[in-house]
């Protein structure tokens, strides 16, 4: 089975790009810092099936980790990523180092990210989507792919990133994908390899936290629902950082269930950070 090719340098992405305009071929983009897992794998099918090549980024941004224990640790797996990669189609990975992905001058401006970019995650990473945003920008701005694809695990994310493609006008569609989750339940995560087989199992009390306020809807008052998750949540051993009922466009907190709200989580399970939510 082939390999999957690699470039490293924008040079090289150029060059890549210039070849596809010239056979009016169709790019999708699929962003990732590594450490690929089935969450990722499914961005990828999808970018295959939809354009005639797939472009994956491979970049883990310092920029975007507020917490330098968090970036040392974050799992660096090439060429078991590379690995995973064999034989998928039409597929080229690029890997660039830091100089690259970030020259001198490379003339972002920062945007305001308004209430979207405070909240929630923004509250908790101070600093966080101002690196997703940078790192974005710089590979939107090589990449320019037809179609870029974005898991909804991370909500907010999705969210910044279709705020900043309209923010600097770039002409690449946003496609946000469902979370993939392990048969349990846990969401697929690049941060799972780091837990152990006990913490996998103790990090189900997320979801298990999030069916239940699923389940309330409509049947208790909002607060109460929040209550009896948070006892829920508790009764397990991770730390909660943020439980939140928040309407899927604004992320402002709700105050009644209304048609579409989304909850979310963040939790440290051992020294781990997760994230989840439940749209419904
Ligand atoms: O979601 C991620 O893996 C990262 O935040 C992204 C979008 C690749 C930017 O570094």
């Amino acid at each position: 089975m082939s390999k999957v090719k690699v470039i490293h340098t924008a040079e090289e992405l150029h060059q890549f790009r210039k070849k596809l305009v010239k056979n009016s071929q169709t790019l999708g983009f699929v962003p990732t810092m590594g450490a690929l897992h089935n969450g990722h794998i499914s961005l990828i099918e999808k970018s295959i099936q939809e354009n005639d090549y797939t472009l994956i980024s491979i970049f883990v941004n310092p920029k975007q980790f507020n917490n330098s224990v968090d970036l040392k640790e974050y799992p660096r797996t090439l060429s078991a990523d590379l690995s995973l990669l064999t034989g998928f189609q039409n597929c080229v990975v690029f890997a660039p180092d830091e100089a690259e992905l970030y020259p001198q001058n490379d003339g972002f401006i920062p945007m305001d990210l308004g209430s979207i970019g405070s909240v929630l995650e923004g509250a908790f990473r101070p600093g966080h989507f101002e690196g997703v945003v940078h790192v974005v920008h710089n590979l939107f701005r090589l990449v320019e792919a037809n179609q870029s694809y974005f898991g909804q695990k991370d909500f907010q994310q999705l969210a910044i990133i279709r705020l900043l493609t309209k923010h600097f006008g770039f002409q690449t569609r946003i496609i946000g994908c469902p979370t993939v989750r392990e048969t349990n339940g846990l969401a697929m995560s690049s941060r799972n390899m780091r837990l152990s087989k006990k913490e996998r199992q103790d990090a189900l009390i997320i979801i298990e936290t999030l069916r239940l306020v699923e389940s309330c809807k409509d049947k208790e008052s909002l607060n109460d629902t929040i209550d009896s998750a948070k006892r829920l949540f508790h009764t397990g051993n991770l730390t909660l950082e943020y439980l939140a009922l928040v309407d899927p466009e604004t992320l402002c907190e709700l105050q009644e269930w209304q048609e579409n709200q989304i909850c979310c989580i963040a939790a440290h399970c051992g020294s781990v950070r997760l994230i989840d939510n439940l749209l419904f």
